[in-house]
């Protein structure tokens, strides 16, 4: 007979799908072999994004950010833990043609990339559409 545990809802989850033959909640958002790139991924909320993404299963994951030794360091995290394939490009997201070189390289070293997240980012009240390239730089 399963059990389970409220201390453990993904367990509840698991027995459940298997007594009823359907496909666990969790499987449905799987990643696996899937590869990404994120910006600003040295530190906060960038990098808590690319430790879910590997912990759900990624191949690979191009961490672009300013800062080269954060960055460096979280890639060598994200390989030990999750056994990724952590590569780092030292990035500022300003500069169009290094952003497209650093994509270049990305897709080169790590693979076809299947997931895009934009994490660099500033916080000022305007609508978007209203927001020029040039006060992105600023
Ligand atoms: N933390 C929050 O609660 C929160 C809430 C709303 C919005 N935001 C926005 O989300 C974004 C990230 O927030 P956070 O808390 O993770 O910030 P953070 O300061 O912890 O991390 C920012 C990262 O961006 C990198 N970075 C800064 N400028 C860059 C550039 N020009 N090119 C490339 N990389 C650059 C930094 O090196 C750093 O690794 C920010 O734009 C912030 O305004 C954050």
């Amino acid at each position: 007979m399963a059990t389970t545990s409220v201390e453990n809802p993904s367990a509840k989850l698991d027995s459940l799908s298997a007594a009823g033959g359907k496909r666990s909640v969790f499987d449905m958002f799987r990643l696996d072999g899937r590869v990404a790139v994120i910006t600003s991924g040295a530190r906060g909320l960038g990098y808590s994004m690319a430790e879910g993404l590997c912990a759900a299963g990624l191949s690979g994951i191009a961490v672009l950010d300013v800062q080269s030794d954060l960055g460096e360091r979280a890639c060598e995290r994200l390989h030990s833990e999750y056994g990724v394939n952590a590569r780092f490009y030292r990035l500022d997201v300003r500069d169009e043609v290094l952003t497209q070189d650093a994509m270049n390289f990305a897709i080169r070293d790590v693979g076809r990339i299947g997931i895009l997240i934009l994490s660099a980012g500033v916080a000022d009240i305007v609508e978007a559409e209203k927001y020029s390239p040039e006060n992105f730089r600023e």
